[in-house]
């Protein structure tokens, strides 16, 4: 199959989230299983083009923006380690700042910015003479490929085959804009947008919705959040185009690349280890993560040390954490770790954290690749408290890496986590289910009873590590739903 892939982010080239790191997995694992990915990402200023290998082409790209054409040159390289086309579009107006989204506050024309990109998408296949079978959109950046394909490329020889697949990362950004300038720009012109059309929701652009409305298949990253998006709780006000739609959505559950995410292999951690040794291996990478941040050596070092890497955003349960960290860390409970960054009011609480116990809140406001595998593999515990979750790739690497995650029961952790069961020795982390910081407590409690508690404390973190969330599943998973899509369009 000719798969052409459009989003706004790609591990490692341009990452903000795990919408990266999943679509650098899929495509890695549809060019292993001999299908032909093709990927497409606006060429932000900061991707270091000679770092990565990619070189200027001569196609040079005509998109057509509201009533006039507007211009972008293409870029190619290879995905990183693998042999996967990548295509950068150049256009320095829209793409030539330091940020993906925003920096750190939205750009304010987000709106036109990604429904250039998306027309571009088109336009790029146009110009590499690239048929795709499937076009896979990801998140409201990219979800105007979905109604392109229906409309304006329709009885394009090259598109009046293909098939689009939407897929919800995150149904908290939607994309709401002006309509006066999202239907300009896109072309469709005001006359597509009334009450109840597939662009409208409340009176504004609801780019999430049109890609849900084009869209052949939709997929959202969990089972379970495929099935808490159609309630109105989780549905962040789509409940009903959701629903609308049900037939057509399918969770698939987010996969892991373990050639990046592996503690026998991982070239980041101060020691690997593997299954027959994480005792003593997950030791080292504590006690060295701990150096690092200064703890000094007569400080206990053998306290639990619960951690955690995450963007400082409120879906992220954040709250919860500075309900009850202060008084934790104060009885001496546990050691705190945090990579992170994100929300300033979150970002200004833990730095106040880290100065208030600077030996038990150890904390790294920022961006660290390396560190973020130091933290996972050499932490007890990884806590999550999410508001709400669509997958959460990082209790998947926590598990490989021995770590326990404690987590709040919603979303894709349901799918994961499943709480340790002392007679049965079966399960492999903490849940809880109320959002309250009462309920996340006595889990963390519940979760330490079997700390250094043998047998259970290796048989937990055993039970993780022999979890298989490997992404090859999850790619094989959308090669279903993408001839599902086919066979929608009469293939
Ligand atoms: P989300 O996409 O909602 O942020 P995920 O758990 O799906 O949540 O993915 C987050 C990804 O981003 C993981 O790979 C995680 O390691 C990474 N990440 C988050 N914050 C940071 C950070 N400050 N530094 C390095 N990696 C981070
Ligand atoms: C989103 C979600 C996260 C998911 C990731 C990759 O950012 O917040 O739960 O794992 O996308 O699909």
């Amino acid at each position: 199959m000719n798969i052409l892939v459009a989003t706004a982010e790609l591990a490692p080239v341009a990452k903000a989230g795990g919408l990266a790191d999943i679509v650098q997995s899929l495509v890695i694992e549809w060019d292993k299983l001999g299908e032909k990915p093709i990927v497409v990402l606006p060429k932000y200023q900061f991707i270091d083009c000679n770092f990565w290998g990619f070189q200027p082409t001569d196609l040079v790209l005509y998109v057509p923006i509201s009533h006039w054409v507007e211009f972008a040159r293409l870029w190619v390289g290879k995905l990183p380690n693998s042999n996967v086309p990548v295509y950068l579009v150049e256009n320095n107006d829209y793409f030539g700042r330091p940020g993906i989204y925003g920096d750190p506050n939205e750009y304010g024309d987000n709106d036109r910015r990604f429904i250039f990109f998306s027309r571009a998408v088109f336009e790029t296949a146009k110009a590499l003479q690239f048929k795709p079978d499937i076009i896979h959109s990801h998140d409201y950046h990219t979800a105007f490929t979905m109604a392109f394909l229906k409309s304006q490329y329709r009885f394009d020889p090259l598109f009046s085959q293909t098939a689009g697949v939407y897929t919800i990362h995150n149904l908290a950004y939607q994309g709401i804009f002006d309509p006066k300038r999202a239907m300009e720009f896109s072309t469709f012109g005001m006359k597509e947008f009334y009450p109840g059309s597939w662009f409208e929701h409340h009176g504004a652009v609801n780019t999430m919705k049109v890609g849900i409305m084009f869209a052949d298949k939709i997929t959202t990253v969990s089972p379970n959040y495929a099935n808490e998006i159609r309630l109105a709780y989780f549905g962040e006000g789509l409940h009903d185009v959701l629903s609308h739609r049900g037939a057509d959505l399918i969770g698939i559950l987010n996969g892991v690349n373990y050639a990046e995410w592996s503690p026998e292999i991982d070239e980041n951690l101060f020691s690997t280890y593997n299954i027959n040794n994480f005792n003593e291996g997950k030791l080292i990478n504590k006690y060295e993560l701990l150096r690092s941040f200064g703890v000094p050596e007569d400080d206990n070092y053998e306290l639990p040390l619960v951690g955690t890497v995450t963007r400082l955003a409120e879906q992220k349960g954040i709250d919860l954490l500075m309900f009850c960290l202060e008084t934790h860390l104060q009885n001496n409970w546990f050691r705190f770790v945090i990579l992170g960054s994100g929300e300033k009011r979150y970002e200004d609480y833990f730095r106040y954290l880290q100065w208030k116990f600077p030996t038990k809140a150890l904390v790294q406001i920022g961006y660290s690749n390396t560190l973020a595998h130091r933290i996972i593999a050499g932490s007890d515990y990884l806590i999550l408290p999410s508001r709400y979750e669509p997958c959460g790739l990082t209790q998947m690497y926590a598990l490989k890496y021995g770590t326990v995650p404690i987590a709040r029961y919603t979303g894709g952790f349901v799918d994961t986590v499943e709480e340790y069961n002392p007679e049965k020795g079966t399960g492999n982390g903490f849940t809880f289910y109320q959002y309250n910081a009462d309920d996340m407590s006595y889990a963390i409690k519940r979760a330490f009873e079997y700390y250094q508690n043998e047998p259970h404390w290796s048989v937990i973190r055993r039970n993780g590590m022999m979890k298989d969330f490997s992404a090859e599943r999850t790619a094989q998973d959308y090669l279903k739903v993408f001839k599902w899509a086919l066979e929608k369009i009469g293939r």
